[in-house]
């Protein structure tokens, strides 16, 4: 047997409240170098009705206690029982409120698996979500036990003029020995996974805001010294996202002051700690010359969901970790929304689409998936995953699509009034749009506990004598190796009839299975929709806006697909059904002999994208989506077994040269046609301008081989988002050459001194598609400005070599896997929230073929045997081999 059963599993049915109530938290940090003494008062009550004996177990994790007092007096060793992991408690009062003092002592300075108070580039700042608060003290570090904090912090007044907490500040004095503090208090209770604090030399910048109903708050972004300067786009999309909550959801911002700090070395995106965000600062400081649109449009994503959390996650959070989507999924589907209402809301369903697919559909269909709401666990930050975020996001927008807007709107007001200031389940918030507007959403609420990815069946039937047309549904879902049933489920098909001319034909004569405006309800393993009166056969277009998160299996002929890619009003069904029928010739391709590979699309189906890419009426995001081919590994993900990743290479390449070739006119005028020159805006219009220069700039050189247009756009470019475009074409295309390689030199000097800028120079090498990549990596793994202490490094080395450079991670002689697995187990003894993340690139192995199959598999054997690995490292690969 694998041995995994070392960490203890934790199952959603064993949930029981705390035998004690929190009612309130005191705390005093006194901060030194290479050191952090924490004082923590709690003022707690036995819960009615437990047992008088009960002992209160806190939960810690690597601490040192160095003092315990109950009602102000220390405690005899006899009374309790202390481990790095525990505190145990005996012999408390049995219906009385009292207080606990704890004291620990912490070193932050060696601190690097970035959970609990670290320091990073000297500033002190905390990681609490999901368990690390319990890293700085003894508590009950769980979601549902909520209290109201004060904070007081003490340091240096050199090493740390910034003093942050949640809440709102209350008092500051300067303290003898050049030494200060700062009180903060938070006044809306909350669980302690929402706890920060920051102490630093910080620079800021500052703005005010009026909520609607007319109260003041002060926005802070706090930077590193000298890059203040780079975090006003970010305070622009948080006064975005403040106006666009009021308007949207009616929800306004409650506290005073709502401060952001941007982090060099951060486990995640960013976190929403009530009143005190703590980011990667990889999602707040940009500049034309070191960061391209894509960054932008990241920043202001992230920037908003972390500002939405505040409703959703603090005002309502969650009653366990099981729960995680409640607050997750909700908030991807806000910021979802935010950027779909501040850009191009099609060119944003694409996006969200194509991410869902290249990151949530894999999980779901190899051995790492689990329900949106999983049942059991035994490391929760695993499963901070594409299902509970994007998958989780999927639920929240079908429940949007049953409903309708308003009435959506409707449960969303009485899940805000009926649940603030609770820790909620999934349960409650399905609850009030069932009770706001009298829906059944039983079948939808199965999505939450069942894994793997449904497919829709649809076929067909047009009878012309009779003008009718006959439409079958039917849903399946296989079993799979998470064991979560396979019932049916409610999945709302957005549909449209398509006339020769392009237009919707009005469906009034519809009968059949549930069919509400242009949305078809399938609650039934099998439906049937007709049609009547129907002139001629129209294009059925279906699962318009990708309205539910399924494989959809519609054997189209090709000649109705090119003419929806062409026609459909819906503008996301024409994107979908061109790249659905690019990535299955691209399949179909990827399992044929040889011969095939010279041409797999069809000149029709090149001409389809073309017909897109040259189409002015359209914008330009949209155009540059049309030319983004469906990638290497969403091809090995739809051939889903005997996967053999240089054929799939191979099929890609050739599918980009004939359409470069094909198309080598239109790219040309494209890539002339760029503004060059101008001032740089990051507004969406410019920036799709610039995504389809950029594109045609790729296929100009796929079909000519010519370096030269790359080489001039990299010379010439006023912004990164050309210089990266240019730089990429070079490096990938032409590695090696004088001009690659002078590029890279190039872009090395103009920007060593920034690591964000430098994880673009190692993300660009680590995906060169040549096996040589993999002595490339490990070249770079040695490099100056490697370091396995910081996460976007690692990330941008390590993490994007095995995520997105199929052809040298899957290298045949198991090299790449290899080369990973050390990685690995390096990058676990110092951050194994880091490790474990980068290990889930081998989840696939299975459907690879079997030379590869068995290295792979191999590999994570090897790693599984190893003594010392971490829990959440251990986790993964267990079940990537089950
Ligand atoms: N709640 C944060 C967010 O969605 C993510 C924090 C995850 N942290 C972790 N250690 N797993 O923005
Ligand atoms: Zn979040």
């Amino acid at each position: 047997m694998l041995r995994t059963d070392d960490g203890q599993t934790i199952k959603l049915e064993d949930y029981r409240a705390t035998d004690f109530v929190l009612h309130s938290v005191a705390m005093t940090i006194r901060l030194f170098e290479g050191r952090a003494d924490i004082h923590t008062t709690l003022e707690l009550e036995r819960r009615k009705g437990v047992d008088a004996a009960a002992p209160l177990v806190l939960d810690g994790d690597e601490l040192t206690l160095t003092g315990l007092a109950l009602n102000g007096t220390p405690l005899e060793g006899e009374r309790y029982d202390a481990s790095p992991q525990r505190l145990e408690i005996t012999g408390l009062p049995s219906d009385e409120r009292f207080t606990l003092d704890i004291e620990t002592t912490l070193v932050p300075e060696n601190n690097t698996k970035l959970m609990g108070l670290y320091r990073s580039n000297g500033i002190w700042c905390t990681q609490c979500e999901a368990e690390g608060f319990r890293r700085i003290t003894y508590f009950l570090d769980r979601p549902d036990v909520l209290a109201r904090y004060e904070v007081r912090i003490e340091a240096d007044r050199s090493a740390a003029p910034v003093l942050l907490s949640n809440g709102n500040p209350a008092e500051t004095a300067v303290l003898p020995d050049n030494r200060h503090f700062a009180v903060w208090d938070d006044p809306f209770d909350k669980p302690s996974y929402l706890f920060a604090m920051v102490a630093g030399d910080l620079d800021s910048i500052h703005e005010q805001f009026t909520t609607a109903s007319g109260k003041p708050v002060s926005l802070g972004i706090y930077t590193e010294r000298g890059r203040a300067t780079q975090a006003g786009y970010a305070m622009d999309a948080l006064k975005r996202s403040m106006v666009w909550d009021e308007r949207r959801f009616g929800r306004e911002y409650d506290l005073d002051v709502f401060n952001i700090v941007a982090i060099a070395d951060f486990n995640m995106g960013a976190m929403e700690n009530k009143g005190l965000n703590v980011f990667n600062h990889k999602y707040v400081l940009l500049d034309p010359e070191t960061a391209t649109d894509v960054d932008y449009a990241g920043v202001e994503t992230v920037i908003a969901h972390e500002y939405f959390h505040n409703w959703t996650g603090n005002r309502i959070t969650c009653r366990d970790w099981f729960q995680l989507c409640l607050k997750e999924g909700l908030t991807v589907y806000r910021d979802q929304e935010f950027s779909a209402d501040e850009r191009s809301a099609t060119v944003q369903r694409i996006s969200s689409v194509r991410r869902l697919k290249a990151h949530q559909f894999p999980e779901d269909q190899g051995p790492l998936q689990h329900p949106v709401r999983p049942t059991e666990y035994r490391e929760i930050n695993n499963f901070y995953t594409a299902t509970v975020y994007d998958k989780g996001a999927e639920l929240v927008r079908m429940i949007e699509t049953i409903l309708g807007r308003d009435r959506f709107r409707r449960g969303m007001d009485l899940y805000f009034d009926r649940h603030d200031g609770d820790a909620a389940t999934v349960e409650d918030f399905i609850a009030c749009f069932e009770a706001a507007t009298g829906e059944d959403l039983s079948r939808l609420a199965l999505w939450y506990g069942q894994a793997g990815t449904p497919t829709v069946t649809v076929t067909e039937d047009y009878d012309a004598a009779a003008g009718r047309l006959t439409v079958g549904f039917k849903q399946t879902l296989r079993q799979g190796t998470a064991g979560t049933g396979t019932a049916p489920v409610h999945i709302p098909i957005r549909f449209g009839l398509v006339g020769p001319n392009g237009q919707d034909i009005d469906t009034a004569s519809v009968h059949g299975a549930n069919v509400a405006g242009d949305v078809i309800h399938l609650t039934e393993p099998e439906a049937r929709v007709v049609f009547e009166n129907l002139s001629e056969r129209p294009y059925l277009s279906v699962l318009r806006d990708f309205s539910a998160p399924v494989a959809l299996d519609h054997p189209q002929s090709e000649a109705d697909r090119l003419a929806l890619a062409r026609l459909d009003p819906n503008l996301f069904n024409r994107w979908r059904i061109l790249n659905d029928l690019v990535g299955a010739a691209l399949t179909t391709a990827s399992r044929a002999p040889s011969p095939e590979i010279q041409a797999p699309l069809t000149p029709e189906i090149i001409d389809a994208i073309l017909g897109s890419a040259g189409d002015e009426s359209l914008e330009a995001a949209f155009r540059a989506q049309a030319l983004a081919l469906p990638g290497e590994a969403e091809i090995a993900r739809m051939l889903a077994e005997n996967v053999d990743p240089d054929t799939v290479h191979a099929v890609v390449e050739a599918a980009r040269r004939g359409v470069g070739k094909r198309g080598a006119a239109l790219f040309a005028r494209l890539h002339a046609d760029r503004e060059t020159g101008s001032q740089f805006s990051p507004d969406a219009e410019s920036a799709g301008s610039r995504a389809l220069a950029s594109a045609a700039l790729g296929y100009l050189a796929a079909a000519t081989g010519d370096f030269g247009p790359a080489a001039d756009q990299y010379a010439a470019a006023g912004n990164m988002t050309d210089r990266l475009a240019a730089l990429t074409v070079l490096v990938h295309r032409f590695p090696d050459t004088p001009a690659s390689t002078s590029a890279l030199d190039d872009f090395y000097a103009r920007f060593k001194h920034d690591g964000l800028v430098i994880d673009k120079w190692f993300a660009i090498q680590a995906t060169i598609p040549s096996p040589g990549a993999v002595e490339i990596v490990a070249g770079l793994a040695s490099h100056a400005m490697f370091s396995l202490k910081n996460p976007n490094r690692v990330r941008a080395l390590v993490g994007t070599f095995a995520a997105a450079n199929q052809l040298a991670f899957h290298r045949a002689d198991g090299a790449g896997y290899r080369w990973v697995a050390e990685r690995l187990v390096e990058i676990d003894r110092l951050n194994p929230q880091v490790s474990a993340r980068i290990a889930t690139t081998f989840r696939s192995w299975r459907s690879l073929e079997p030379v590869r199959r068995d290295k792979a598999s191999a590999t994570l054997r090897q790693l599984l045997e190893l003594k010392d690995l971490s829990t959440d490292l251990r986790d993964i690969l267990g079940r990537s081999l089950r």
